[in-house]
Formats: C-alpha cells, structure tokens, sequence
C-alpha cells in the first residue's frame, strides 16, 4: 500500500519539529552511501540537512572516489570501502540504512547484500534492470522485515500527488485508457547512462519509469498483463550526434514505446526519448468514462507537471474544460522529503513510502518493452511468484 502524499508531508513537518530538539550520538540513524557518483551528491546534501542522521560509511568501486567526494561535501569521521560488500561486512560499523547510489545494474546486488545484513535501504530508481532481479529484491525485503524505498522523489511534489487526488476523487469516472511518456529532442546523457553492463537499460531507465510511476500511481498501479514494445537507438549510436567514443559503447535504448494491456481492462500507450526530431512526443493523458485529465509534458523529464492540468468533462450536457493551476511547492525540496519520508518509515517502523509491490510492475513493463523488442511481437508479462 502506498504511503498517501499528504501523510508523507504531515510526517515529514511534525520530523522537523522533533529535530530542532538536541539529538544524542545513540539516537542518530547511522547511514552509509554505497557509490559515491553523481545522484549520490544529492544524498550526501539531502542527509547533512537531517540532524537526526550520521553518514558513517562510503563505498566506491573506483579506487579514491569515495575519499574524495567526502572532502568535497566537507562530510568527517567516515569510514571508506572498495565495495558494497566490503562495507555491509563491516561489523563495526552498525548501520541504520544505506542509499544505493549505483548505476542500474548494481542496483539489486547492492540492495540484496544490505537487506541480508539487516540494513534498511534507499534504493535509487529504475528498481533494477529486470522483472527477476526486482522478484529478488523484494524476496530479501520480506525476509528481512527492514524497510526498502525507491527513490522516485517526483512522488512528493504537490501536482503530482494533485493527479492521484483528481483519480481517486472519482470525477474521471472509469478509467480506461491512459498515455504517457516525454522526453528531450536531444538529451542523451553519457557516462555509464549509454552502457548495457552498467546501466542495462536506457532512456527507459533514466526518464521513462518516472513517467510510468506518474500514471500508475495515480491509477492505484494495476498489473500489466500484455506488452507490444518497440526500442531503437538511432541518436546514440550516430557519429552525427554523439561523439564517435560515446556512439562506439553506446548499447542501450535511447527511444521506446510499448501498448500495455493492464488489468481491469485499461490500455497503456507509452513513449520515451532522449533525442528525437520532435519537441516532445505528446502529453500524458487520462482518460474516464466521465473525464479525460491533460498532463501537460516537459521537455526535459517527465517527473513532473509541465503546466496546469486541464481536466474535459460535461457539467450539465455542456462539454467543459476545468484548468486545474500549478501548485508552487512549499516547503523542503523534493529530495529532502524522500531522504526525509525514508528515515521516518524507519523510526517509526512504518511502510516504505515507494513501495515495491508497486515498482515491480513498473520493472516488468520496462523489461518486457525489451524482451517483447527483441522478438518483435506482443507477449505476457510473465512475474515469478513472490
Ligand atoms: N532520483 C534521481 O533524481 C536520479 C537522478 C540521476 C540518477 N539517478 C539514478 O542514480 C543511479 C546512479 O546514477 P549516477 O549518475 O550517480 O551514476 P554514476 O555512474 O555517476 O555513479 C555510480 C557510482 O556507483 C559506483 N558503484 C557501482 N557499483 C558499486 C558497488 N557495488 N559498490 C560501490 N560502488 C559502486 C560506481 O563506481 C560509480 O562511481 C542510477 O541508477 C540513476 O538512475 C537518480
């Protein structure tokens, strides 16, 4: 069961008034940061800001990396490992939680280890990279009884939580077709975004479980039943857009659609890019049998709402249009209510606040997009049993 918004952010205020209290060394959560890249500068920023938090730990494949983001971020008294593994094994250190912070394919080694040791984990989207791995994970979650998060931040902002309350307040009636997906008319990012063995997937993993999460979300996540999908990757590979060492190693999806059959008889038309001739490839769209909601798309990302919502619905025979305006967020970024959503679960031995019951089925649509590519033809969403 997701953790409603506005719980979230009532949790999150009463916290911050508990904080302004002095908090012992013994009642701090002790955190480590398993890979110490580019996402993790927005956790180590994210918990400096939590008093209630100490990051103990580091770990980094590449040899110095983890020293040297510490002394960037001014973060002391660390200790630093080679590896996740390295640091889970250390049984000194005590850890409350870590932030996985890898690339994709790391993701469900890193969360599997640290569930095993009895440590609560922040696990950075995309879950993984496939249905099985996700299986996994959740397997080692329920043995363990600790608390795993996905770090879909967008969950938090205000217009996206406006989008789960216009479903479920039933103005939309029966919900039956729903279109989503965005992306950027060129926006390819490199390092080790463009690589099947770090990243495993693409724009799909990057951009495109956000926009899933907006819709399914909001829907109350039904379980995809059918995936028709398409990949390419003309820009990446492409010499005329990307630099010719970038385009040699470039493997992964950098466009996908799929049509999804999702249970209770609801279509899902989906649409992902990180480069494309087009300004975007449309907005996200929700259609009910009493009204349709216009989500409009941005042309960077879809974790967010790029404008009013309008929602088309007939008020007494006369076909309508109600704008529903952009809320201006208040209060602590997005990435401060994850990290603070995550370490309120904890110490109130609460519920994940992004749930992997839910995330599994945006997993297996991505990875079934890719297996149903590969052969070229409609096929089951196949789920191993928990
Ligand atoms: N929530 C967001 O807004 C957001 C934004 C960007 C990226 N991300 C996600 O964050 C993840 C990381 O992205 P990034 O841009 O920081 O990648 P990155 O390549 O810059 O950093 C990943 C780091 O993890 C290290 N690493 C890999 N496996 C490890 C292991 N087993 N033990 C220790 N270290 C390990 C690598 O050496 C690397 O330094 C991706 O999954 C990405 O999808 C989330």
């Amino acid at each position: 069961m997701a953790v409603k918004g506005d719980e979230v952010l009532n949790q999150f205020t009463q916290t911050v008034v508990e904080e302004e209290a002095e908090i012992s060394e013994k009642d701090m959560l002790r955190v480590g940061i398993i890979g110490t890249g580019w996402i993790a500068e927005s956790h180590i920023q994210s918990y400096k800001r939590m008093k209630d938090v100490k990051v103990v730990a580091m770990a980094d494949l590449i040899p110095g990396k983890a020293e040297k983001f510490a002394k960037t971020w001014g973060v002391e008294g660390v200790k630093f490992y080679g590896s996740h593994k390295e640091m889970l094994d250390d049984p000194d250190l005590k850890l409350d939680a870590v932030s996985v912070c890898t690339y994709n394919v790391q993701h469900a080694p890193c969360a599997i280890y640290a569930l095993e040791k009895g440590v609560n984990v922040l696990l950075e989207k995309p879950m993984c990279v496939t249905t099985e791995e996700a299986i996994e994970i959740m397997r080692a979650e329920k043995k363990s009884g600790k608390i795993l998060s996905i770090g879909f931040q967008p969950r938090l902002d205000e217009n996206m939580q406006m989008i789960k309350k216009i479903v479920e307040s039933g103005v939309l009636g029966k919900i039956y077709y729903i279109q989503t997906g965005g992306g950027r008319r060129r926006g390819i990012p490199n390092s080790t975004f463009i690589e099947k063995k770090t990243a495993g997937i693409g724009a799909m993993g990057d951009i495109g479980c956000y926009s899933l999460d907006c819709v399914l979300n909001a829907i109350g996540y039904p379980k995809p039943l059918t995936v028709t999908g398409y990949t390419s990757n003309f820009f990446g590979t492409s010499t005329d857009y990307e630099k010719p060492e970038d385009a040699a190693r470039f493997n992964v999806d950098d466009f996908a659609a799929a049509f999804v059959r999702l249970e209770g008889g609801i279509i899902l038309d989906f649409r992902i890019a990180w480069a494309m001739h087009l300004d975007t490839p449309g907005d996200s769209i929700i259609m009910g049998t009493k009204g349709s909601l216009r989500i409009p798309s941005t042309d960077c990302w879809n974790g967010t709402v790029g404008g009013p919502m309008t929602i088309y619905h007939d008020v007494c025979g006369q076909q309508t249009q109600t704008v529903i305006p952009v809320i201006q967020s208040k209060g602590p970024g997005l990435f401060d209510r994850k990290i603070r959503s995550f370490l309120d679960a904890i110490k109130e031995n609460g519920t994940a606040p992004v749930p992997t019951s839910q995330i599994l089925y945006n997993q297996a649509i991505i990875d079934h997009i890719v297996k149903s590519a590969e052969v070229g033809h409609e096929i089951e969403v196949k789920i191993p049993e928990l």
